[in-house]
């Protein structure tokens, strides 16, 4: 099969088509399959440069790990405080000394358009690790992969997305994702948090969603249930963030209300909106998911480096 990912950046979901997530998929598939041996020629003598201006723990991590499990190395800056972006260097300039000295660049910027911008000045192909309140290309793939790991398919579903639809990056990217296949979206939100709507303008066609304020009484037909933080750190007003803070938590109360073989996602870091005493039920898949970024992360690397493919 032919490796559409060779040398190529990932930057948006709106760049996938089935066919394209069906291709990490089964790379992923086949990766997980492979010995250690074989998955360690993938990137041998590879270089992984990550430039990180937010905060992270598993996109970098995982990353890093991913890199390593297929014989590759990572350089970088975990906390552009480090760096000489410090100093006043420019995106652009940080951007292209990395690229001189990796084989691809995995970038998490607050602004939205970072990485379109940043793959333009990159030597190497560049992965968009979060852009701003935009997008977060590589999440949304591993949640499509989670969702087709655990409930066998991903046409057909009923699926929720509750919590911080305005700002939430995961979301929009998911929602490009899911506008490809035929599920039905059903957005649960605080009024002041609804999605927005100029960003979702291209795939109304294409996507069915309703939205609604009540997660209760939403919960009963739903195949999965995908739960986002809210956004702290993009609110420009502290106060209008108390007002919505733990609008809503998936406690065991409400697992009575959903349906045996839901399951229920998040993209981590949870806060309250998921309570701890959730997390030993056979519904909780978030620390899988969190399995799962490592192992399609090592595929997207591992298609980006080798023109054969896997
Ligand atoms: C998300 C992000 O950075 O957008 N984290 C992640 O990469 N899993 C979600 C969040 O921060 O709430």
């Amino acid at each position: 099969m032919s490796n559409t990912f060779f040398q190529k950046d990932i930057v948006s979901v709106r760049d996938f088509d089935k066919q394209k997530f069906e291709e990490v998929f089964q790379a992923t598939d086949k990766i997980i399959g492979m010995n250690q041996n074989e998955r360690r020629e993938l990137a041998r003598g590879k270089t992984l440069g990550y430039l990180f201006f937010e905060p992270s723990t598993r996109t970098r991590l995982s990353f890093e790990s991913a890199m390593a499990s297929i014989g590759g190395t990572s350089i970088g800056i975990a906390d552009a405080s480090s760096s000489s972006a410090k100093k006043g260097e420019s995106l652009a300039d940080t951007v292209r000394i990395m690229s001189l000295y990796s084989d691809v660049v995995v970038l998490r910027h607050q602004l939205d358009g970072s990485s379109r911008f940043a793959a333009e000045v990159s030597e190497t192909p560049l992965i968009n690790a979060g852009s701003g309140t935009e997008e977060h290309p590589t999440q949304a793939i591993l949640d499509l992969y989670t969702i087709r790991k655990e409930k066998k398919r991903i046409d057909g579903l009923k699926i929720g997305i509750v919590g911080d639809l305005k700002y939430g990056r995961t979301v929009y990217s998911l929602l490009y994702a899911l506008s490809n296949y035929k599920v039905d979206v059903r957005l649960i939100s605080p009024p002041a948090l609804k999605i927005r709507a100029d960003s979702t303008y291209e795939i109304r066609k294409r996507l069915s969603y309703t939205e609604t304020t009540d997660l209760e009484e939403s919960l009963d037909d739903l195949d999965v249930v995908y739960v986002t933080r809210i956004q702290k750190e993009r609110f420009a007003d502290m106060e209008e963030y108390v007002k919505v803070k733990g609008s809503y938590k998936i406690g065991l109360e409400l697992l009575k209300k959903m349906k045996e073989d839901v399951i229920v996602m998040h993209p981590l870091p949870r806060l309250d909106e998921i309570s701890h005493k959730f997390d030993s039920t056979p519904q909780a898949k978030y620390f899988k998911q969190a399995q799962y970024g490592k192992e399609t992360r090592a595929a997207i690397l591992a298609l980006i480096l080798n023109e054969k493919g896997i």
